[in-house]
């Protein structure tokens, strides 16, 4: 009697075993109706619905500043940062007035691996990379190498042949995550000093010499073939000794075969003082070398008091700007910041202010007109 029981309670024990794997296997099978042969038992249906998130498109308003930029091939650009996408004012903007993306911190080095060698938070860059896909935006990425953005973990006294190895995992890494996804990545920045255009004596620097830019580049290359790879930096918008040694720096590294695509010109410019025809100078000889140039964090800042006269002079100059990228096939036009509310400039520029293209409560200011008047006169 004993005996018999627990043959039963074993068998019993079996044939649910039997049951429970199969219909586990078929519940995480796509199909929508299936019949499940459960060996020994009774036929079972096991109805599937399949939920599919249906995305309405994203349609731009053929009016805005993008649209109006996209009919000549340019994008509009905003360094966005994560806290500001609980707000429906600036989504709405950020939306529907730009075409590009750049994290404005959040894929720094300091960031994306803050804690240790080989560990990532990629959280807040891939969910603003599906914001970016989910409105027909593009991405740029910024920065691999900035001597600004460094973890505790990678200030350790490294040898030269050790700080190579972390470059290049990192890269591997990072751009290997986002691969495919990026239009351009600022793979270097701010790697020339503000004396006399000599390197930067950043630790990579003083480690590695001038080969840090070498091996950055061509691991860029090889791990995601399609990014542009940028070298990034400010005040070497006009022809100067910073702009001069970029320069040479670039003709070397082609004469070398080191893979570069471009220049990203940071446009922090102060209204009123910007030399246009030096610019223009600057863009020819950068582009006769076979680079491209980027506009890549624009914000041209007034003095205080924001005056009307003040302010018009910043209208004229955001039309230049787009004038100058419009003449000479400058696809990217990122304005550090979505509307005045974000910018850094009044934290870092005493007495400055009011430097992007929408106000602090998100309407249009003089330079966003600025930029549609030169979209709107410049022949196709
Ligand atoms: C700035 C950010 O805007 C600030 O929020 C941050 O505190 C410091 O960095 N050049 C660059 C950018 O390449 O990464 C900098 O961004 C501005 C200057």
């Amino acid at each position: 009697m004993k005996k018999a029981s627990i043959l039963l309670l074993v068998l019993m024990l079996i044939l649910v075993g039997c049951q429970s794997d199969e219909v586990t296997k078929t519940e995480v099978n796509t199909s929508e109706t299936e019949t499940v042969d459960t060996k020994d038992t009774e036929e079972i249906e096991v109805e599937e619905v399949v939920e599919e998130e249906v995305k309405e498109p994203f349609v731009v308003n053929p009016e805005s500043l993008r649209a109006k930029a996209a009919e000549h091939g340019i994008y509009i650009g905003a360094a966005v940062s994560m806290g500001d996408f609980g707000f429906d004012n600036y989504l709405n903007t950020l939306f529907n007035e730009y075409s590009m993306m750049t994290t404005e911190n959040l894929m720094k080095w300091d960031r994306i691996s803050a804690v240790k060698r080989g560990s990532y938070n990629f959280v807040a860059p891939d969910m603003i990379l599906q914001h970016a896909k989910d409105h027909d935006m593009v991405m740029r990425g910024h920065a691999i190498v900035w001597h600004d953005s460094r973890p505790d973990w990678l200030k350790v006294a490294w040898t030269k042949e050790e700080l190579t190895e972390v470059l290049e995992e990192y890269i591997e890494d990072v751009m290997g995550h986002f691969k495919g996804e990026i239009h351009s990545w600022d793979v270097l920045n701010e790697i020339i000093s503000d004396e006399n255009g000599a390197f930067r004596e950043s630790r990579w620097y003083e480690i590695m010499g001038t080969d840090y830019i070498r091996v950055a580049l061509i691991k860029a290359r090889e791990v995601d073939p399609n990014a542009k790879l940028i070298i990034n930096d400010y005040s070497i918008e006009e022809i100067n000794p910073k702009s001069d040694a970029l320069y040479e720096l670039a003709k070397e590294l082609i004469d070398e075969g080191v893979p570069l695509d471009g220049i990203g010109f940071q446009s922090h410019l102060v209204s009123g003082g910007i030399d246009f025809d030096s610019m223009q100078a600057n863009i020819d000889r950068f582009q006769e070398l076979g680079l491209e140039v980027q506009f890549t964090e624009i914000d041209i800042r007034v003095l205080a008091p924001f005056t009307e006269e003040r302010m018009a002079v910043q209208k004229e100059d955001y039309k230049q700007l787009m004038k100058m990228a419009l003449d000479n096939d400058i696809d990217t036009f990122v304005l550090w910041g979505v509307s005045d509310t974000q910018s850094w400039v009044p934290m870092w520029f005493q007495d400055y202010g009011s430097p992007l293209i929408f106000d602090n409560v998100y309407e249009k200011k003089g330079g966003y007109y600025g930029m549609m008047e030169a979209l709107e006169e410049h022949e196709q």
